[in-house]
């Protein structure tokens, strides 16, 4: 039986700013799911990171289920009334569309699935993100599952030595989607050319090549393609299949020690290391750092065992101190050169407002 790992996460109000949702926010969004999982799901978890909630749901219905992405916009929906009556920030922020259309994707809310048959174990992990966009991944990606330097089951397991084919997924490209699928490591400096521009080029999936089995999905959203404004970065979300033909879990999770700069922070505008943070942690300094949590669960016919916070171990708490450092030191040349976005990725109109009047007032010499 094939089972759907369904990740739908969303932004529908915060305390103080952008920090993080309220518990009775959090209440109501688990009420409605709650009340409608039997019959429909196996199995779900909620859980916030920063500001955004992320539904993580089991059931049979397959890959953008009409059925289960009105479930997850209905939870949003009677959550963002709970936000508006306690004048949260932001209220229903990633729901940018009045009516739901039969699917959440371009509608606001993230959206990371995947279906497969479970093998006899079936451990993953879930990861999300706050303050940065799906691109952040990229990079822990590229290492899990292109290079041996990071992956040394790429060198020791005849199953992870067959590579892995990448779908990369052009997120300028406009109405419709582009993707291009490249496999490692042959075509590995093909592959190293995309993810480099975080912006444009985001892993969309990765797969053995094995046995054709699916490793990891990551949200693909741009939300001010969506709204054609800013209403927020498009803070990602991931699943990703870890032991036997996939990469151990700790080669997934070696990455994120670099505590890697990203696109984000403060204004959706900014250069910020990733700090992995322990399961609903709030944001803070400088709208940041961008933050990520990685939850570890195994699954038998659907149903989870209890959570595993990944990066709650004490070995990340150095991390934590690095990333800090890095954000700090990124932070003391404010808005010059590197540390803000290039124009294309501001995500304010006001510069653009500004920089239009200064145009009039150039005199040619
Ligand atoms: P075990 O021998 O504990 O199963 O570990 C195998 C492994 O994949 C470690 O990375
Ligand atoms: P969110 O996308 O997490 O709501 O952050 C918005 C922002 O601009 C923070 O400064
Ligand atoms: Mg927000
Ligand atoms: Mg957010």
């Amino acid at each position: 039986m094939e089972i759907t790992l369904s990740i739908i996460k969303a932004d529908i109000g915060s305390i103080g700013g952008h920090l993080a949702p309220s518990q009775a926010l959090m209440e109501s969004v688990h009420k409605t799911v709650a009340e409608s999982a039997s019959g429909l799901l196996i199995d779900w978890q909620i859980s916030h990171t920063g500001d955004d909630i992320a539904l993580l749901l089991t059931h049979t219905h397959g890959v953008g289920s009409a059925t289960i992405h009105a479930l997850a916009w209905e939870a949003f929906r009677r959550g963002t009334e709970t936000a508006k009556a306690q004048g949260l920030y932001g209220a229903g922020q990633d729901l940018l569309k009045d009516a739901f259309s039969g699917n959440v994707r371009g509608m606001g809310p993230a959206v990371a699935e995947m279906s497969f048959v479970e093998r006899k174990a079936e451990p993953f992990l879930f990861f999300a993100a706050d303050k940065t966009d799906p691109g952040a991944f990229n990079l822990p990606l590229y290492l899990a599952f292109a290079d041996p330097m990071n992956t040394p089951g790429l060198i020791l397991s005849p199953a992870l030595g067959k590579g892995f084919r990448f779908v990369i997924m052009d997120v300028a490209a406009g109405e419709r989607d582009k993707v291009i699928e490249l496999v490692a490591p042959e075509e590995l400096y093909d592959i190293a050319t995309l993810l480099r521009d975080t912006e444009r080029y985001v892993v969309e999936s990765v797969w053995s090549r094995a046995t054709d089995e699916q490793a990891a999905v990551v949200s693909t959203s741009r939300l001010h393609n969506i709204a054609g404004k800013y209403t927020g970065k498009d803070d990602p979300v991931m699943l990703v299949r870890v032991q036997m033909d996939f990469p151990a879990t700790g080669e997934v999770l070696a990455p994120f020690a670099a505590a890697h700069f990203v696109a984000g922070g403060m204004r959706g505008s900014h250069q910020m290391p990733l700090m992995p943070v322990p399961r609903n942690s709030p944001t803070s300094y400088f709208d940041g750092p961008p933050l990520v949590t990685c939850t570890a669960y195994s699954m038998h016919a659907g149903k989870f065992s209890e959570p595993q916070d990944c990066f709650a171990h004490p070995f990340w708490d150095h991390v934590r101190d690095q990333a800090a450092a890095k954000a700090i030191e990124m932070r003391r040349q404010g808005f010059f050169g590197a540390a803000m976005l290039p124009m294309s990725e501001l995500e304010y109109t006001g510069i653009t407002q500004r920089l239009a009047v200064l145009a009039g007032r150039f005199q040619q010499r």
